[in-house]
């Protein structure tokens, strides 16, 4: 583990060192849980934005685009159950005063559980050799039948502690699984209480409370809001989604761990609308189409998995995680929730307005079901840093180099002359000229030629071209590969056709959607 919170802390300060990510109003001492996007941040962000975007909005043409207002009515939130139900259950150590959400507390001493099984059936496993059934051994082996069930059992009670709102309980839980504080390492707790995680504003000069507007902690509410001005004008059929990125906001109480929970964020997400009692069929449809998103980046399967959830929503009635391996362990990146007719429900309810779409198929109107996916742009973000961030040693000193999908790299290509002499900047610039309207280019002149790529290698530069006197005569240059280091000699002519392959998103959107007739 040591060796894991080690890297996570190369990242973050990688990641400042190279202009990706600043915390927020540094020159005051920085402001906790808020950050900016540096120059290189910023082409990151907008690269995994787009091809989010791409694959749900350019590749469905029954998914279309929204940009709603962060402000929105209050009432929104009364309908959504926000103001009611968007709490955290917390709980402080009164030795160390340090906070912690009680669910959490939970939910890491059920997966240590799990863990300390699965080291039970790695044991057994080298034990055993080629005759090992592991599957046998998880159901038989009563030690590892043993942390299966705690871990269960926990969570189960958890979850019906939550349900029935009763903090009381939970506390005795967090007392009888003898959960410590890591800080002060005592189980002196205080009470459990529920903390609304809304961050309120004012509208206007008006004091009076009728001008007390939230800044939305989803963005989906904006979606909901809209549903018939968009299904309307854009003519929309059922099943049919709508999709928007954008900022959300929540007070997070427990916030750490860098970019990974934020008080300001983006969301990327999509409400797909469709008929009461194909809800699950959907909700199928969409685990696997967002996995697959995740996959076609060349990410590593054994760091993802599916984490059902136990305790749903308010809104929902199915929801799982696509979780990921983060340096301090596996968390949420993604959610998918099939939503019923809650939301619409709600906002008819407390608006007077009729949310409804009438099906000329079955010739009846209903209001919709809706499953929805979300991620978050910024958790996204923080997991292709943890997935690039490798440290290897070439010649006997050390490289730092970013592994980042070629497609999504701040800079794809940057463009050397070997030297300052013998028309090599002209021609170097010629090349950029001609290369910058398909790719993000960087002109790199200055340094040793080792310097600079070191240099892009840390950026995660994929491809570096250098033009040098040979090339001057043949009309070539040499490409240098990020990974491999490897350097090829090619003529002008056949660079864009060498790496427009790997940097183009239809490649990538191409390997997402096998199953695209189910959703058109
Ligand atoms: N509309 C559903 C919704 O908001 P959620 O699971 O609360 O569901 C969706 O949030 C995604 O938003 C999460 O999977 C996560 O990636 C991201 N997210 C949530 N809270 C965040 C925070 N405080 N900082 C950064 N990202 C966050």
């Amino acid at each position: 583990m040591a060796q894991q919170d080690d890297i996570f802390k190369k990242v973050i300060s990688h990641s400042k060192e190279y202009g990706f990510v600043f915390q927020s109003s540094e020159i005051y001492d920085g402001l906790a849980a808020v950050y900016d996007y540096g120059p290189m941040g910023i082409e990151l962000k907008k690269n995994i934005r787009d091809y989010w975007w791409n694959s749900m909005v350019k590749m469905h043409e029954n998914i279309v685009g929204l940009d709603a207002a962060i402000f929105m009515h209050p009432t929104t939130w009364k309908a959504s159950g926000h103001v009611d139900a968007f709490n955290d259950p917390l709980v402080d150590n009164k030795d160390s005063k340090k906070r912690y959400r009680a669910d959490v507390l939970i939910e890491d001493y059920a997966e240590k559980q799990r863990e300390k099984g699965n080291k039970e059936v790695k044991k057994a496993k080298k034990r055993f050799g080629e005759s090992f059934d592991e599957a046998m051994f998880r159901q038989t082996n009563p030690r590892v039948v043993g942390y299966a069930a705690k871990a269960n059992d926990a969570v189960k009670r958890m979850a019906a502690y939550l349900d029935a709102e009763d903090l009381e309980a939970l506390k005795a839980l967090i007392e009888e699984l003898e959960i410590k504080c890591p800080v002060s390492g005592t189980g002196n707790w205080t009470e459990v209480r529920q903390f609304n995680l809304m961050f309120g504003t004012k509208m206007g000069a008006s004091a009076d409370s009728s001008s007390d507007l939230w800044l939305r902690p989803e963005t989906a509410q904006g979606i909901f809001a809209n549903f018939l001005n968009v299904q309307k004008t854009a003519r929309m059929k059922i099943p049919f989604g709508i999709a928007q990125t954008g900022k959300a906001f929540r007070n997070e109480i427990v916030a750490r761990q860098f970019i990974f929970r934020q008080r300001e964020f983006e969301q990327m997400e999509m409400q797909f609308f469709v008929r009461p009692g194909e809800e699950m069929k959907w909700y199928e449809y969409w685990k696997d189409t967002r996995y697959k998103w995740h996959m076609s980046l060349g990410l590593n399967p054994e760091n993802y998995r599916f984490h059902d959830h136990e305790k749903l929503a308010h809104y929902a009635n199915a929801a799982s995680d696509i979780e990921y391996k983060f340096p301090f362990g596996f968390k949420e990146v993604e959610g998918i929730h099939s939503r019923t007719d809650f939301d619409l429900k709600a906002h008819e309810a407390h608006s007077g307005k009729k949310l409804q779409y009438f099906d000329p198929e079955i010739n009846e109107r209903y209001t919709p079901y809706v499953v929805e996916t979300s991620i978050g742009l910024d958790r996204m973000f923080l997991l292709i840093m943890c997935h690039a961030y490798r440290e290897e040693e070439v010649n006997g000193s050390k490289r730092v180099v970013l592994g980042i999908p070629p497609m999504l790299a701040p800079v794809q290509v940057a463009i050397m002359p070997l030297t300052k002499k013998d028309g090599l900047p002209e021609k170097a610039r010629e090349i950029m000229e001609d290369m910058k309207y398909d790719f993000n280019c960087q002109y790199d002149g200055k340094d040793a030629i080792g310097k600079r790529y070191r240099r892009q290698d840390a950026i995660g530069t994929p491809y570096c071209i250098t033009i040098d006197p040979e090339g001057m005569e043949d009309d070539t240059v040499t490409i240098r590969y990020r990974d491999s280091m490897e350097q090829a000699r090619v003529k002008i002519a056949d660079l864009r056709g060498l790496i427009q392959d790997e940097l183009s998103m239809r490649t990538h959107l191409k390997k997402i959607l096998k199953k695209e007739s189910v959703a058109q």
